[in-house]
């Protein structure tokens, strides 16, 4: 039998969905996960790491994830993010001292979050959110040609910002779905969604904005991309023209976006991630014009528990001694 010293450890910064703990505790590992119901701050998961010398860590996108986390567990050899985006993550410290960070690119996931893309489009163009305020208000008085009136988006460009997995998984339900063209924006070509939903790169995100009648963002929060969608930008689309923002907050310039938005610069926004999360630029929420949900674009029970089997994976993975199946970088 095995000691309790020299088993495994891990630790899952908060409850996740099955399967993660069942497979980690069927490989023998012991298993400590934090019981916080609200995202537990830097300290407190430095704490907890401080209790135990973990083997590996399971982390969550809300969690901030730097030298002074990797001093705190300094046996761990893999930070396993429960997420496709890792900038939570200081991946240059983890190099440096020879840590493994993975994601969760689940093919799920793609789906989700392309869905939940085109849910926030219509929404935001259809009104949906508008209507559904004034119909609960008790202010509907009945059939009207001009109440809330949205457009089609049939035969209309939908520029794309990052054109990777999700991106493509957009162009498709757009084309496909809705007859939109496809415009994109992106480092590498992607010959297969050109041919496949006729769409067209654009040279620059500039021009790509001049043309879009709606553009959504679907690229990781880097350096080069936070506020990647600012004043000068915003004020390049059309006035007719929406925004959607399913990657992270800080890529749009929330500010200039809610002057955007009160100065009918853009017709409107809808927007899954906020620059300073879990808050909302003042003034932002009383827009008409924006449509708002709570971080929830990947939020469906299989995508959830595909980033939890894929994360569990990782860590096994490489406390088995192999490589890791879906490094960060
Ligand atoms: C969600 O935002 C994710 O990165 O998985
Ligand atoms: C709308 O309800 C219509 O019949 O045109």
């Amino acid at each position: 039998m095995q000691s309790t010293q020299t088993k495994k450890l891990v630790y899952i910064t908060r409850q996740v969905p099955e399967p993660a703990v069942s497979m980690l505790r069927e490989k023998g590992y012991e298993v400590f996960v934090g019981t916080s119901d609200r995202p537990p701050t830097k300290k407190e998961v430095i704490k907890a790491l401080r209790k135990r010398p973990y083997d590996a860590v399971l982390c969550l996108l809300t969690d901030q994830i730097d030298a002074d986390v990797f001093d705190a567990a300094p046996q761990a050899k893999i930070f396993a993010n429960y997420a496709v985006g890792f900038n939570n993550i200081d991946i240059t410290e983890a190099k440096k001292r020879g840590i493994h960070v993975t994601n969760t690119p689940g093919t799920l996931m793609d789906d989700a979050v392309a869905d939940h893309t085109i849910a926030l489009m219509l929404a935001v163009v259809n009104r949906i959110v508008e209507g559904d305020r004034f119909v609960r208000a008790k202010k509907y008085r009945g059939w009207s040609p001009t109440l809330y009136l949205g457009s089609l988006l049939e035969g209309k460009t939908l520029g794309l910002v990052g054109l990777g997995r999700i991106g493509s998984s957009v162009a498709k339900r757009a084309r496909l779905g809705f007859g939109m063209n496809i415009l994109y924006h992106d480092l590498h070509e992607n010959k297969e969604v050109e041919e496949k939903f006729q769409a067209k790169r654009s040279g620059s995100v500039e021009e790509l904005l001049k043309t879009a009648d709606v553009v959504s963002l679907h690229v990781p929060l880097l350096p080069e991309t936070t506020h990647l969608i600012n004043k000068e930008r915003l004020s390049m689309m059309k006035p007719t023209a929406y925004l959607i923002n399913t990657a992270r907050g800080p890529v749009v310039d929330e500010k200039a976006l809610l002057d955007s938005l009160k100065n009918e610069v853009i017709a409107g926004a809808a927007l899954d991630v906020f620059e300073f999360e879990p808050k909302l630029v003042r003034g932002l929420a009383r827009l008409k014009n924006a449509v708002f949900t709570p971080h929830i674009a990947s939020a469906t029970k299989e995508v959830r528990e595909e980033m939890s089997q894929m994360a569990a994976s990782n860590i096994v993975a490489v406390l088995e001694g192999g490589s890791p199946i879906h490094p960060a970088s």
